[in-house]
């Protein structure tokens, strides 16, 4: 008798959501043709590895012909692959490499701005009169100066950028050279949705989107009175037109095609995340939240390695959306991406002693919660965050303009940088660490970032040999997964939810119950087992072997299974 089945009738299964999502920064993932920049040929020379490690889809990151402000966020052609990755015939090849594999390919979304370099914005800037004007917003200046709007990449946080061509300013939320896309006007929209078709038409199976959640303004420009970039961001995602043209964006183009469709929830807070995901409401899939990797500041001082690390609030925020979705919807689960540092180093512990074993632990929490894991390449290495020394190493436009306001106010730059080596983005953008050789066999010559300079030490090649390195526990839990079906579909219950060093959760699925402990601390954790759960059988540790009744050692992850 299937004693779940009841609470979840109403569950039904997909693939999108027994998949483990790969993500692959195309710039740092393989270099084919020596210019030092990763591209698309080299990802297809590498799909033996993807598909080694049993990972069902792989999400890129915008491969559109781009002047590179944002690495590939400020698009010029969407229907152009950037000259740097290549050209559509190696799209094709990967295209088809990846579905010969069985793996399916979901690309970048970025619609909430183009490149200023864009054809669009080109006509639209020309003059007030030009047919593409209304493809943007502008503030002419007999209007005075516009109202105040948060920029997250600018110097000066200044969303407006004075033209003088046409005496007016036009938005930009991200930096002056993205300037945001007007969704009010329709030939947009149709611009949009045909674009997404020509992708799909040709075998794409979904999109990430990009700040989606921000497509929407109030283009009355109503004066906000907001002090804090946290405001912007929840009023921007919060649209007054927004779920009209996610609905309008389902119906003309998701609806018609079998496909992977996950909102950046940017500012989207919780109680909103179900406008977006409800399957009754027709318009996305999934969505992902920054609930998890915003949280800092604790007071909480415990021994995980950032005292500003709470795990009970980090288990109340996991659980807490978990709960969101037990009716309808679906979740997903990350801890690092190419905007996040290095998921070691911000969660789990990257010195000599415990990188290891943290890196392997963090992944079992991936892999065993009740949503669509979205996994970052290098990850599954352990790599670690690079941590430069100068801001001449960093190439991150955020780092960058950041840098530049506390130099011109004259700011605490060396404390920045310190900042920087725990939180900056190039530390999950260095090249991938496939070997030994030079560059890591990532280029034969200098990268467009610095290589991590532990890449003899953490690299795949040298891993694939160990049968207990990250990369082979890693392929374990992607197995482990897809055997047990209680550890996609079924229901998470937290246990001992104040313990302030573990992360205890049962999953049970008809007649399947397993319990997943995980200790997040670098010291041993005692732990209080129900009794009932004495005689199950190890499905997998990280230190190959059973713990102590009572307690777990540093970082330690297992998996059991209830006889
Ligand atoms: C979110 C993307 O993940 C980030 O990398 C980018 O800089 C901004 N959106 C702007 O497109």
């Amino acid at each position: 008798m299937d004693i779940a089945s009841s609470s979840q009738k109403d569950k039904s299964q997909t693939w999108w959501k027994e998949a483990i999502v790969y993500q692959i920064y195309p710039r740092s993932f393989q270099d084919s043709n020596n210019d030092g920049i990763g591209d698309l040929k080299g990802i297809t020379s590498r799909l033996d590895y993807i598909k080694s490690l049993g990972v069902d889809v792989v999400w890129l990151n915008p491969i559109f012909s781009s002047p590179n402000d944002d690495n590939g966020y400020d698009i010029s052609d969407y229907r152009n692959i950037m000259a740097d990755f290549g050209t559509m015939d190696d799209f094709d090849e990967l295209l088809a490499g990846m579905h010969a594999r069985g793996i399916r390919m979901v690309l970048d979304l970025v619609v909430n701005h183009s490149s200023d370099e864009h054809e669009w914005f080109r006509q639209s800037r020309s003059s007030r009169t030009n047919p593409y004007r209304n493809y943007y917003h502008w503030w002419p200046s007999e209007n005075g100066l516009p109202p105040k709007r948060y920029s997250i990449f600018d110097v000066n946080n200044d969303a407006w950028k004075y033209d003088e061509l046409t005496d007016s300013c036009y938005l930009h939320y991200f930096s002056v050279k993205q300037p945001d896309l007007n969704w009010e006007n329709p030939e947009l929209r149709k611009e949009v949705y045909g674009m997404m078709r020509f992708w799909l038409d040709k075998g794409i199976d979904g999109f990430r989107m990009d700040v989606i959640s921000f497509i929407s303004k109030d283009i009355d420009f109503p004066d906000l009175g907001f002090e804090s970039e946290q405001q912007y961001l929840q009023y921007y995602a919060n649209g007054p037109h927004l779920h009209f043209y996610l609905q309008e964006m389902n119906k003309e183009v998701l609806s018609q095609y079998n496909i992977l469709t996950v909102a950046e929830g940017a500012g989207v807070k919780r109680e909103d995340a179900l406008n977006f995901v409800d399957p009754g409401r027709h318009e996305l899939n999934m969505l992902y939240h920054f609930e998890g990797t915003d949280l800092r500041n604790s007071t909480v001082e415990n021994e995980i390695p950032d005292p500003r690390f709470d795990l009970p609030a980090f288990k109340k925020i996991y659980s807490g959306w978990d709960n969101l979705y037990s009716e309808k919807g679906w979740g997903t689960i990350y801890l690092g991406n190419h905007d996040q540092p290095r998921m070691v180093s911000r969660w789990g512990n990257d010195s000599p002693g415990f990188r290891e074993l943290s890196s392997k632990m963090l992944s079992t929490f991936l892999l065993t919660m009740r949503a669509t894991p979205y996994y970052y390449a290098g990850d599954e290495l352990g790599m670690a965050n690079v941590r430069f020394n100068n801001i001449e190493d960093y190439k991150d436009i955020a780092t960058i303009n950041k840098y530049r306001k506390l130099e011109m106010t004259g700011g605490d730059l060396s404390a920045f940088l310190e900042e920087m080596k725990e939180m900056s983005r190039d530390n999950s953008r260095t090249p991938m660490q496939w070997d030994a050789s030079d560059n890591a066999g990532f280029s034969n010559v200098n990268p467009w970032l610095k290589v991590n300079p532990d890449y003899q030490s953490v690299n795949a090649a040298s891993q694939d040999k160990d049968p207990k390195s990250v990369l082979n526990y890693f392929r374990q839990l992607v197995l482990l997964r897809k055997k047990h079906k209680a550890l996609i579909y079924g229901k998470y219950e937290l246990l001992d939810k104040d313990n302030p060093k573990v992360y205890a959760y049962s999953r049970e699925w008809g007649n399947e119950k397993l319990l997943v402990l995980l200790n997040f601390s670098r010291s041993e954790s005692p732990i209080q087992l129900n009794p009932k759960w004495k005689n199950s059988s190890l499905l997998i540790s990280n230190y190959y072997n059973d713990p102590s009744p009572d307690a777990l050692r540093p970082f330690e992850a297992v998996i059991y299974q209830m006889k």
